[in-house]
């Protein structure tokens, strides 16, 4: 497939199918004989997977604003030691979740409020913004039957414990995302097949 694109986001809900649709799309993209990083955030390096392990453990209680600077200082390391060497060097860059999901989570469903995740990201980034942001949509309760089935969330993490209120502010939070960065961010819907899902995106990027 060709592309215009070097630097491509997968974001959305919990279970809305990044991870399943940036495998795809990587595979896609290797195949038409593009070089291809697939990163995740939070983590994505060494300290970033230390950070992301204190942000996800339900035994940890994090205030708003140190929620916040922890993904915020992931993603500092993540596009120093990462993404900017990987982009200079002529990779396509696919990352699993970024600044859209520090957006819609801690802005907009959270109690940080959206202007201070933006001032605080631009920083965190110097300026690095994804060429395309893709939102995957999908009602949050169909994102938590798919990665956890009829019996809930035993196993969940302490953002996918949050209550489903503040998952359905999640997904109004990426919307505004997109509403606010237009020209870079689009929304997919997610709810069909991953064939389905995966066409569309395509589509999408071409
Ligand atoms: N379009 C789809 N229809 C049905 N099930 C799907 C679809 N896409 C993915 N799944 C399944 O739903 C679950 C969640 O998918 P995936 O892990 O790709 O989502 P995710 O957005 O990366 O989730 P997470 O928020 O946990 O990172 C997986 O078991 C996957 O196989
Ligand atoms: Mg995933």
């Amino acid at each position: 497939m060709a592309l215009k694109h070097r630097f491509i986001v997968l974001d959305g809900v919990e279970g809305a199918g990044k991870s399943s649709q940036l495998a795809r799309l990587a595979n896609a993209l290797r195949d038409a004989g593009e070089d291809v990083l697939v990163t995740i955030e939070p983590g994505g390096t060494p300290v970033g997977g230390a950070i992301r392990e204190i942000l996800l453990s339900p035994a940890h209680t994090i205030t708003p604003l140190t929620e916040i600077f922890l993904f915020c200082a992931s993603r500092a390391q993540h596009c120093d030691q990462v993404i900017r060497p990987a982009l200079a060097a002529g990779q396509v860059v696919l990352c699993d979740r970024f600044s859209a999901a520090t957006f819609a989570y801690q802005g907009h469903a959270g109690e940080a409020g959206e202007e201070l995740v933006v001032r605080l990201d631009a920083e965190a980034t110097r300026g690095l913004v994804p060429d395309m942001t893709i939102i995957l949509d999908l009602p949050p309760e169909e994102g938590m039957l798919r990665k956890f089935g009829e019996e809930g969330a035993d196993a969940a993490d302490r953002i996918e414990r949050n209550a489903l209120a503040f998952h359905e502010r999640v997904r109004e939070g990426f919307h505004r995302y997109a509403a606010r960065y237009p020209d870079r961010t689009a929304i997919v819907d997610a709810s069909g097949s991953e064939d389905e899902v995966f066409a569309n995106l395509r589509r999408t990027l071409n």
